[in-house]
This record gives structure tokens, C-alpha cells and sequence, in this order.
């Protein structure tokens, strides 16, 4: 069969390199891709806001399945239109992205439905959000409502932090993601990304994994899209894993259900582990960036059959196998990120690089020029690697990332540090 991926960062590098490797492919294309995904795909230069040059696209090229990587397409309503169009898709409809475009929209339905989560208010007015906020004291955690490329959230550690918060986010910081703000308990707790799988009715769970947001090592700095990443997450437990699709991910799908847009594609579940157990930090209608590059590593089973499954309603008859072993994956960035930063700079040994046994260099923004590869990104690279432990997985990935000679990029050194010291625990 004849597959489109859309995409262009990491992410979509990780899926382009499993997609690739199923015999079930003919010809995999991805509209844009990147100087990596070039390497195991045809890149098209598709303009995926145009859907109906997609759909024409897909008829000409005898597409049977689109996958669809990032959120933006989803909240635009890509599967809405190839579905029309009798295309088979991957990836929820537009109603149903609202999971990520509108944190107040999951919040109702947390509520409704009983699913662990933060205590919270929706306001659409400051005197009442700051009445809020005086009501439950601090810290509080004040949230713009629609997307904000990650930047949208502030945990506020006193009550003028959260009303500042309030007046900036409705004096239109976040332009229209702020004309509404949800107003949160503060949740203490270990972090972990949770991913499942929903053909509209039945859910599959995949596996879990936890990022390193802050830009610095040791946690600081401002946030970015993810600064690396491993997988399984220690603290993710078979009896955690179990509450999390009872609790949390099966009443989330039969919501959608229930409210007429039922959910196909991934749940991508932020989740705080509190003393009460796991609780929703909030979800996203696509796979985690760098989150899929440990992921995919880790997927034994051809990931072809899957996402047709998805897009056609019959994941019941499925099951995922997993390698025991855990994956890490660690960002390079160009220096700046993410901040402001150039572009166009050269990176060498990159092939040497690949040549590590269980590592894999997975691209984000990097172009092919003649036969260099250059950086024109903020995300770069992914160095990824599988090892019989996470320790092991970051050993290797490290060592590879000796043989990448890139002046103009920089990586975190301690991707993986809380993983690495609970297996220097276990040990001692
Ligand atoms: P979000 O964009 O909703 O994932 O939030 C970004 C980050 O803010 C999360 O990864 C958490 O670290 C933190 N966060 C969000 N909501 C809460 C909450 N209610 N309690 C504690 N931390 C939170
Ligand atoms: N790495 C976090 C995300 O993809 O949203």
C-alpha cells in the first residue's frame, strides 16, 4: 500500500523509519520531511493547509492510508476532509483534537466523567479569575485555554504571580488561545507521558515514557518542546498502567463517543503520579516529540497493520510487542533554542554516528544541501539508542553523539538522570 506521513520534525522521522520498514509498504510519502526523512521516504513538497490539493494528491498516487504527525493539521481539520474524500486517515477529526486544542473542553469532560484531575475553574473574565484565585490560594497553576506551543502554562507560587498571570494572558499574550483561561490545583507528583491507541471505539495501550522539558540540565531554564527523552518510565508500574486505561484513557474515548466525535489515533496522556495515584495533566491528540523517536525503538511489531487498524475501526483484533529493553533518545538544538537562533549552519559525522550499534540519528530541522546535511531548526537531531537499561541506553547514545561535530548546537548532558539514579538505587 502507498502511504502518506505528514510532518517534518523527529517525530515524524521516528515513524517514517518504522513505516519504512514494513513489507506491507509500496511507496511511502512524507509532505514535507526533512533532510533524515529523505532518507526512507519520498519528500513532497505538499502544502498541507491546502486539503484539497492533499486529497487530489492521494488520488493521483493511489494513497491508501495518511498519517497524520503534528497537532496543527488535526485542530484544522485534515482527517475531517481526507475521510470525506473516502481517504483513510490516521489522526482524529476536528472535534475530536479539541482533547488538545481546548484544555477547558477536557476539563468538562473530566468533570463529567469522573477522571482524575486537577481541581479547576474555567473564566472568561479577570475579576472573576482573580476572585478564583484568591479563593483557593496558592500555588495555583493559570492556563491558557487554547494553543499555545507549549508556553501557555504558569505555575504561580504566590496569588500576585497568578493574577499577573491572569492579566497577561487576557491582555492577549497568547493572542486568541487566552480569551478564555482555566485556573488549576497545583498537582505534586512524578510526571510521565502515557500513549494509547483508538479506532473510535476500543483502546490499545502503547507504552510510556518521560521527557525532559526545561532547556538546561538539572531541570532549568525556560521550556522547549522537549529536550529528550526515555522509555518505559520507571515509575509507571503494570498496576499504574492498568488504572490509567481504566481510569483515564477508556472513559476518555467513550466521552467522545458519547458526544457524537468518537476518537481515532494516539492518546497522548500527560499524567502527575500524586499519592492518590495517576491524575490527567492534560492530552494531546498526536504522538509526543521526542517522546515517538523511544517509542518507536522500542515497537517490535509492524506499526503498518496498527495504523490501518486505527483508521478503520478494528484494533480489537490487535496486540503490540514491545522490546524489554529501554530507549533514550537526547535533542541537539541549535544554540539560542528556544530562544531565537541561526540557521544554515553545517553538521558533520553524522554517519559515523549512525554506525553505533542500537543508535539511531533521527533528523528534526535539518535540510540536505548537495551532500551536507544543515541545521534550520531549533530541534535538530535526536540522538536515539536502545540498551539493555537506561543507563546503558545513554551511554550509547552519548558516545554517539562524541562523533557529531556541530559547533552551533548544544545538547542537555543528564537525559535520563532520574531513571539513571533509581537504577543506581536498585543496584546498590
Ligand atoms: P501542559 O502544557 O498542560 O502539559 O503543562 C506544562 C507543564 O506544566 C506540565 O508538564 C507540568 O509540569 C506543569 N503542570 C501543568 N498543570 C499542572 C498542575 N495542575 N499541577 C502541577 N503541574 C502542572
Ligand atoms: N514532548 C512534548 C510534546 O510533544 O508535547
Amino acid at each position: 500500500m502507498n502511504i502518506v506521513l505528514i510532518g517534518s520534525g523527529g517525530r515524524e522521522h521516528a515513524l517514517a523509519w518504522k513505516i519504512a520498514q514494513s513489507p506491507l509498504v509500496g511507496t511511502l510519502y512524507c509532505a514535507t520531511g526533512n533532510g533524515g526523512i529523505a532518507d526512507c521516504s519520498t519528500c513532497v513538497d505538499l502544502d498541507v493547509t491546502d486539503h484539497p490539493a492533499v486529497i487530489r494528491f492521494c488520488r493521483d498516487h493511489d494513497v491508501n492510508l495518511v498519517v497524520v504527525g503534528p497537532e496543527a493539521p488535526l485542530v484544522a481539520g485534515i482527517a475531517d476532509d481526507l475521510e470525506a474524500a473516502g481517504i483513510k486517515v490516521f489522526g482524529p477529526g476536528k472535534l475530536a483534537a479539541q482533547l488538545e486544542g481546548s484544555k477547558g473542553f477536557t476539563k468538562d469532560i473530566c468533570a463529567k466523567y469522573n477522571i482524575p484531575t486537577a481541581a479547576y475553574g474555567r473564566f472568561s473574565d479577570v475579576a472573576s479569575a482573580k476572585t478564583y484565585v484568591r479563593e483557593q490560594g496558592a500555588p495555583i497553576v493559570v492556563k491558557a485555554d487554547g494553543l499555545a506551543a507549549g508556553k501557555g502554562v504558569i505555575i504561580a507560587e504566590t496569588i500576585k504571580e497568578a493574577h499577573d498571570a491572569i492579566d497577561m494572558m487576557f491582555d492577549g499574550a497568547f493572542g486568541d488561545a487566552g480569551v478564555e483561561v482555566v485556573i488549576e490545583e497545583f498537582m505534586e507528583g512524578e510526571e510521565a507521558s502515557f500513549f494509547a491507541l483508538a479506532d473510535g471505539h476500543t483502546t490499545l495501550p502503547l507504552a510510556t515514557a518521560q521527557d525532559h522539558k526545561a532547556v538546561g540540565e538539572g531541570d532549568t531554564g525556560p521550556n522547549t518542546g522537549g529536550m529528550g527523552a526515555y522509555s518505559p518510565a520507571p515509575v509507571m508500574t503494570d498496576a499504574l498502567v492498568k488504572r490509567v486505561m481504566a481510569e483515564i484513557i477508556q472513559p476518555t474515548a467513550q466521552a467522545m463517543v458519547d458526544i457524537g466525535c468518537p476518537y481515532k489515533g494516539v492518546f497522548f496522556a500527560g499524567l502527575m503520579i500524586t499519592k492518590d495515584g495517576p491524575k490527567l495533566i492534560e492530552y494531546n491528540c498526536r504522538f509526543g516529540d521526542p517522546e515517538c523517536q523511544v517509542l518507536m525503538m522500542r515497537m517490535e511489531s509492524d506499526i503498518v497493520p496498527l495504523l490501518m487498524a486505527v483508521a478503520t475501526g478494528s484494533l480489537g483484533d490487535h496486540s503490540i510487542s514491545w522490546s524489554d529493553d529501554a530507549a533514550l533518545t537526547v535533542v541537539m538544538a541549535a544554540n539560542g533554542y528556544p530562544g531565537s537562533y541561526e540557521k544554515g549552519s553545517t553538521i558533520r559525522g553524522l554517519d559515523t554516528a549512525s554506525q553505533h550499534q542500537n543508535v539511531q540519528v533521527f533528523h528534526a530541522g535539518t535540510k540536505q544541501h548537495s551532500d551536507t546535511i544543515a541545521a534550520i531548526g531549533g530541534r535538530v537531531l535526536n540522538v536515539t539508542a536502545l540498551g539493555e537499561n537506561v543507563t546503558d541506553a545513554q551511554e550509547r547514545a552519548y558516545s554517539a553523539i562524541d562523533n557529531i561535530d556541530w559547533p552551533d548546537g548544544f545538547f542537555r548532558r543528564d537525559i535520563g538522570w532520574r531513571a539513571v539514579a533509581r537504577e543506581k538505587n536498585s543496584k546498590d
